[in-house]
């Protein structure tokens, strides 16, 4: 095959090597779902004995998958819609269904960083006093008892999140290299020291033990149970930031010498290496709580979701030596790995209208960035903004998600795919794919999600979502869902403003190699 083929691309922005993408794709990939939601629902799904059903999604699902979207963005160059319309042109809605997911998620995700932001500044004076709940709920978010329609926006949470708002919009602004680059290389180190800090306190404090006990003490009979496994596929799907156009996108910014598996296999195992530190001391601090109360660690109460950080962390951080410290590390790694995840979200956003309709960087981020801006005012920074958020969550990881992701798989298997794909890593890669990655991605991977699919989707139509009226459920629910199908399909029928047919992705030669190694690039026939 000739290396001359016509590549069509308007300059596209680059990271400036792959120490530059490994942290951004880690910056993405730690986020608030490793802090606040792995630890509980490792907890609650067989404590030790998830960690088996964890890393067999991780391995079977999770990098597979990181390898698809890298392959998908490296290949074709371009955010969710550009890369699918690429392959095929009705395809260009599962591009723009990927890139509402994430617009959906932006705008409930940096109402939580606002929170957590707080929080950070609240734990110096433990705020709170001695009754944690009752000022998260009652005070701060001013949650009414039972779901609601009322639409006002609670003062305590403006000014922290129109400051979130400020710091995406400008980082984005500043584009790929000096924006999101940049910020990752200040934010994640500061991440890891923040975060090394707080797990090294937990552990020494009395009672960790305990903690650490009931977390990893396995309870082998939830291996049986179909649940616990659906629930370790959700978390990586989430965690991992894959299948639903975060790692397509932040890949399409990789040079054309790149490693592709390489820097997956960096990512994926530091992302789950932060999640498991996370579950090792938040359990810590756990055993410590619960010892000073005097129960089990599993009769503790709030210990998963928004509840742990922002209810069971505060009464813990009030009741421990050193306290405001510590709830300042806590709160501040919050912020800290939750902005980074925010900014991979609207980049998906904010490349896709870069590339259909020439927006520059600045402009795409500053326009984007202010229509959420105003919705997540609107729906999420109201006084009944947590019940709504956990509602719109629920539906948008169980069916927004993993519905991307089948749809995706199913579509590279039937469109004969993923045997290019897997020549793109492999001459890209130091370390390659072989049938096994083509059978998990192309029938494996999903099969097992339909099964995830329909046994969530039955579920939530079951029984209503933790006992709230129908009509909210199916408002916000089935109607963020609604949401995006509508904006997929009206954003895939708009004109393209940008060339996209005409581009022809380089081909690769079986055994080819074309990657960046340290030392400097390397290409030729594989000699290995
Ligand atoms: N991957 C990000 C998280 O874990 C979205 O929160």
């Amino acid at each position: 095959m000739a290396r001359d083929a016509k590549v069509h691309s308007h300059k596209r922005e680059q990271w400036s090597g792959q120490a530059g993408f490994i942290l951004a794709a880690i910056g993405s990939a730690v986020g608030l779902g490793n802090i606040w939601r792995f630890p509980g629902v490792a907890y609650e799904n067989g404590g030790g004995a998830f960690l088996l059903p964890y890393l067999v999604a991780l391995i079977t699902a999770g990098i597979p998958i990181l390898f698809v979207d890298y392959a998908l963005g490296h290949r074709f160059r371009g955010s969710p819609p550009a890369v699918f319309r690429r392959i095929r042109k009705r395809a260009e809605m599962l591009g723009w269904f990927q890139v509402a997911i994430c617009f959906v998620i932006i705008l409930y995700y940096a109402v939580i960083i606002a929170w957590a932001g707080s929080y950070a500044v609240f734990s110096l004076t433990t705020a709170w006093g001695d009754d944690a709940a009752g000022f998260f709920v009652g005070e701060f978010i001013k949650l009414p008892e039972n779901p609601d329609l009322q639409f006002s926006v609670v003062s305590s949470v403006a000014l922290p999140l129109v400051a979130v708002w400020a710091v995406t919009i400008v980082i984005l602004a500043l584009g790929v290299q000096r924006g999101l680059e940049k910020a990752n290389l200040f934010f994640i180190p500061l991440l890891a020291v923040l975060f090394t800090a707080l797990v090294v306190r937990s552990l020494f404090l009395d009672g960790a033990i305990d903690g650490l006990n009931a977390f990893f003490t396995p309870n082998w009979g939830a291996l049986a149970d179909p649940g616990v496994w659906l629930a370790a596929y959700a978390q990586i799907f989430f965690s991992l930031s894959i299948a639903f156009g975060i790692m397509l996108t932040y890949s399409s910014y990789l040079k054309k010498k790149s490693n592709l598996t390489g820097t997956g296999l960096v990512v994926a195992f530091s992302n789950s290496s932060f999640e498991i530190l996370a579950g090792i001391g938040v359990f810590s601090a756990l055993g410590f709580m619960a010892q000073a109360q005097g129960v089990a660690v599993g009769e503790l109460e709030n210990i998963t979701g928004v509840m742990l950080s922002f209810v069971t962390f505060p009464t813990l951080v009030a009741s421990m030596p050193g306290g405001p410290i510590f709830g300042f590390l806590f709160f501040a790694s919050l912020t800290v790995a939750g902005l980074t995840s925010l900014l991979s979200l609207l980049q998906v956003v904010s490349g896709a209208f870069q590339d259909k309709f020439g927006f520059s960087a600045r402009r795409s981020a500053i326009t984007i960035g202010v229509v959420a801006a105003v919705l997540s005012f609107t729906f999420f920074a109201r006084p009944d903004g947590l019940h709504t958020l956990d509602v719109v969550d629920k539906w948008t990881n169980e069916v927004g998600i993993v519905g991307s992701a089948i749809v995706m798989l199913v579509l590279l298997l039937s469109l004969g795919q993923l045997r290019t794909l897997s020549q793109h890593i492999n001459a890209h890669s130091s370390f390659t794919v072989g049938r096994i990655w083509t059978v998990l991605v192309g029938v494996v991977v999903p099969a097992v999600l339909l099964w995830m699919f329909i046994s969530g989707v039955i579920n939530l139509l079951s029984e209503p979502y933790e006992g709230y009226p129908n009509w909210y459920n199916n408002l916000f629910g089935w109607g963020s869902i609604a949401l995006m199908l509508v904006l997929a399909g009206t954003f895939s029928l708009i004109r393209w403003r940008r060339p996209i047919d005409e581009f022809t992705p380089e081909p690769t030669l079986p055994g080819e190699k074309i990657y960046a190694r340290a030392g400097g690039a390397h290409r030729g026939k594989d000699e290995s």
